[in-house]
């Protein structure tokens, strides 16, 4: 049998994205192996977000250019395979296959060809048929599952690389969407994680006619299903009726990830977000206004061609006021074919660094106030884990917090995937401690 090793980098759909090139894999017989050097086929699921994502693969593939490659057969899939085609097998030519996200339906033809012997095969069409449909899909947690609703991207922020990697968006139907949450319930899946690179520009191709709101609703009715989480908002498409959806059923996660990128609005527009400040600031309002205490995450991008000072005052003036749950951060990074790379404005490397810094510490200091206040709360926490160095069983907050816990007189019993409260202890920037209940 030929064994396949694979290694993903990127977001959750790559993740994901993954699962599904398992699963065909597997049907095909192939066999999964841990390491690549016990493998005869490599595969990397690559992200080409930044430079520094996109050199990973390269600097990957270099690690096998001579003799320990003899004999592997590698292959670039994702991303980067999307945004260089053909240019990989110049960059790296021991490659032998290069396929994007929209083309994952035709790898098993693309693998009959590499074992006739062909040495140069690709699947880069972005004609975007059907991928949504993937019975194959191998599930890597038992307990937690990822359901793409909608693929590709219309915006077009100038920094992306997205629109041109994903191709344009494609909502996959309501009635699909459905019955792979009822078949992940019957499965024994407890949470589910609705994906997209704007899941909430949703809009259901069937003449329903569904929006991202009505789908959300839906889905937090499956029986069984006990959480419901949703990754990436947009602000541009993100309507009240999604807080409100939240508001009114528990079973739908009070989280959001709203990324803003920056807190002045002229840095906005040259972004081509299509917000400003006070339209982000009012969806921030619709979320703090809900009883549901609404844990808030963002994405933040400093360093922008032409952001001033000022501007960079005004993205600390955001984190102040928005108080975020968390905040991922990044250093402006120059993409191919992105309308950013025009400006002339283009900041020093160290002047990035330095605002990132400055950014990264004044948002510590919020986390570790916003955590503070959760002391002596009760939480429910999903079981993800148990670290064996610290004793501690790992937990999730239905807000996307981890919470890491005891568990007195414990019997020894496996508790991951089970559901528990847990009083929170101690606090610190990025988790939380705390000891589960007993129940007497
Ligand atoms: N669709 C999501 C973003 C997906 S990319 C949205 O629109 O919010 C994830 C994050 O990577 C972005 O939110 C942005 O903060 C960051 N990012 C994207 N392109 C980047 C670039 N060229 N340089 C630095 N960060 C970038
Ligand atoms: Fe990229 Fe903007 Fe699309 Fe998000 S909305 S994926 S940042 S182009
Ligand atoms: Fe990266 Fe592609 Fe996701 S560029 S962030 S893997 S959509």
């Amino acid at each position: 049998m030929k064994k396949f090793y694979i290694e993903t980098f990127g977001c959750q759909m790559n993740v994901h994205d993954s699962e599904k090139v398992i699963g065909t894999l597997l049907a095909q017989g192939y066999g999964q192996v841990e390491t690549p050097e016990a493998a005869d086929l490599v595969f990397y699921n690559t992200c080409s977000i930044r430079d520094k994502a996109e050199q990973k693969v390269f600097n990957r593939l270099q690690q096998f250019k001579k003799e320990s490659g003899k004999g592997k057969t590698f292959a670039v899939l994702g991303c980067v395979a999307q945004q260089e085609g053909e240019r990989v097998f110049e960059r790296a030519p021991h490659v032998s296959l290069v396929c994007g996200s929209a083309s994952y339906n035709k790898l098993p033809e693309l693998l009959i060809q590499l074992e006739n012997g062909n040495r140069r095969v690709t699947g880069l069409s972005l004609d975007t048929d059907e991928t949504f449909e993937t019975p194959l899909t191998r599930r890597d947690n038992p307990h937690r599952a990822y359901i793409t609703i909608i693929e590709g991207c219309d915006k077009s922020c100038a920094y992306c690389v997205v629109p041109f990697t994903r191709g344009p968006e494609r909502s996959r139907t309501s009635v699909s969407v459905l019955r792979e949450a009822r078949e992940l319930a019957s499965g024994g899946y407890t949470e589910i994680q609705l994906l997209g690179q704007n899941v909430n520009s949703y809009r259901d191709p069937t003449p329903a006619g569904w929006d991202f709101a009505t789908l959300l609703r839906n889905v937090g009715e499956t029986p069984g299903i006990r959480r419901v989480r949703f990754t990436t908002s947009h602000p541009r498409d993100f309507c009240k009726d999604i807080i409100d959806a939240i508001s009114e059923n528990p079973v739908l996660c009070n989280h959001v990830h709203l990324p803003v990128q920056s807190g002045s609005t002229k840095v906005l527009d040259r972004m081509q977000r299509l917000y400003s400040r006070d339209e982000y600031m009012r969806r921030i309002e619709w979320m703090k206004a809900s009883p549901r205490n609404i844990a808030i995450t963002t994405d933040i991008i400093v360093g922008f061609p032409g952001e001033t000072e000022e501007d960079f005052e005004q993205t600390l003036d955001l984190l102040d006021q928005v108080e975020y749950d968390s905040v991922f951060s990044f250093k402006y990074s120059q993409r191919p074919n992105t309308p950013a790379l025009q400006y002339a404005d283009h900041l020093p490397e160290d002047e990035k660094s330095r605002r990132l810094a400055i950014l990264q510490e004044r948002q510590r200091q919020i986390q570790i106030r916003r955590n503070g206040a959760y002391v002596g709360t009760i939480q429910e926490v999903m079981v993800e884990g148990f670290n064996k160095a610290t004793g501690q069983w790992i937990g999730r907050t239905s807000q996307h917090k981890t919470l890491n816990f005891i568990r007195p007189a414990h019997g020894g019993e496996n508790l991951i995937g089970s559901y528990l409260d847990v009083t929170v202890t101690r606090a610190g920037p990025n988790s939380l401690v705390g000891e589960a209940v007993i129940l007497n």
